[in-house]
């Protein structure tokens, strides 16, 4: 029996930990989960709708950390989860994606000698400005078993110095979830709600400090959605972050003058399922979502000058825009004036829905051969 340690953190942690503790519940002989939560988004629409949308147990444990500069928040959790560690001894920590929560459990394990598995291990946008490729680094230089979502990652990995036999490419978790939940999202009565039709508007998110705390920049992506909505309804369901710039830079009352630019809360992991994949367009800073257009065959833009998922753009649905306005506003355009994509589009290799069984497998493989993992398991 397996003791693993799941830690969940921030909003895009949930759909990625839930299918692999409902796969260890269904293996209940050989696995144990415990879910930490270490309370880094801590808002019901940021964290608790996610636990009941997808199904998620409430945590068994709760380090309540809250938000924090980067080194407060990291240092908070590290302090939190130690005696954690201490009092559950479990067989693994596993820890996934790439956020602050990541990296601050990684490391306590690590010096306690437990081993780590890190799930979207070796994702690089070679951006060292990003808080989450430093994040990415060094978790995967201290992760014992390093499980990636697709094969670019495992070159990434295999360049840095890590040996093949801890890198296991067992495909994309989150779109375990999708695929789950892409019938049970049709139930929502968001679209509805919002009175937008299929295909026949677009869905914006964005977080990313280095796109919302500076002022120039922002002020570059707003009128590119000013320009977008133009042409048809966009709908934006504002990061808590976001909010507090647009009140911040004065911009509510500018926004609120463009009747087809819409604001709202975030949504829950359903409704805002149901929203996306109805969507002509999606301009997002997000990486999740990137991939799950790219399993939609939904065109996203990204507002970004790279994305440590190469993949999406390499199946075509993704464009790298950055965050000129016009650049901005000319793909929008470009894609508006094409007709609508067919939406079954070119999915990548082992983005199936089976993928936390095969995180599953890897784990027992690493606990019980001395060169990690079997190859033929890889
Ligand atoms: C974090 C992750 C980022 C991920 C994002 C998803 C890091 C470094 N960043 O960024 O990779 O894409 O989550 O959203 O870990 N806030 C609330 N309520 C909450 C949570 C946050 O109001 O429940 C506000 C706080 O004012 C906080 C700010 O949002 O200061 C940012 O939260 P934080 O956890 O620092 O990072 P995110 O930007 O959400």
């Amino acid at each position: 029996m397996l003791k693993v340690l799941c830690v969940v953190g921030a909003r895009p942690n949930f759909m990625k930990v839930a299918p692999i503790v409902e796969a260890m519940k269904r293996r209940a002989g050989a696995f144990a989960p415990l879910v930490v939560h270490t309370g880094q988004h801590y808002d019901a629409q940021m964290s608790d709708h996610f636990f009941r949308d997808l199904g998620l147990s409430q945590p068994d444990v709760h380090l309540d950390v809250g938000s924090g500069t980067h080194a407060v928040q990291t240092a908070l959790v590290m302090q939190r989860f130690e005696p954690v560690l201490v009092a559950e001894k479990p067989d693994w920590v596993l820890v996934v994606g790439d956020v602050n929560s990541t990296l601050a459990c990684a490391l306590v394990s690590a010096k306690l000698n437990v081993k780590v598995a890190h799930v979207e291990a070796g994702l690089r946008s070679r951006d060292r400005r990003m808080p989450e490729e430093i994040n990415r680094l060094l978790t995967d230089q201290i992760a014992d078993l390093l499980l990636t979502s697709s094969l670019d990652a495992n070159e990434n990995l295999r360049s840095e110095g890590i040996a093949s036999e801890h890198i296991c490419f067992v495909g994309n978790v989150m779109i375990d979830s999708l695929l789950a939940h892409l019938e049970q999202s049709k139930l929502s009565t968001v679209r509805g709600s919002l009175q937008v039709s299929d295909r026949e508007y677009g869905v914006v998110t964005l977080h990313r400090p280095s796109n919302t705390d500076d002022r120039t920049t922002f002020l570059q992506i707003i009128s590119a959605l000013e320009q977008v909505s133009q042409r048809m309804p966009v709908i934006f369901p504002v990061h808590p972050r976001t909010r507090a710039r647009i009140s911040e830079f004065g911009l509510m009352e500018r926004i609120a003058r463009e009747r087809n630019l819409r604001l709202i809360e975030p949504l829950g992991y359903l409704d805002f399922l149901h929203l996306y994949s109805g969507a002509r367009l999606v301009l997002t800073d997000s990486g999740g979502i990137q991939e799950e257009t790219t399993w939609l065959g939904i065109p996203c833009l990204t507002l970004r000058e790279n994305t440590e998922r190469p993949i999406t753009v390499e199946m075509g649905t993704n464009l790298i825009v950055g965050t000129d306005a016009e650049r901005i506003t000319r793909a929008a355009f470009e894609i508006l004036d094409a007709p609508p994509r067919n939406t079954t589009g070119r999915v990548p290799p082992l983005w199936d829905g089976r993928t936390a069984d095969r995180i599953l497998d890897a784990l027992v493989a690493a606990t019980h051969s001395t060169a990690l993992i079997a190859p033929a398991t890889c």
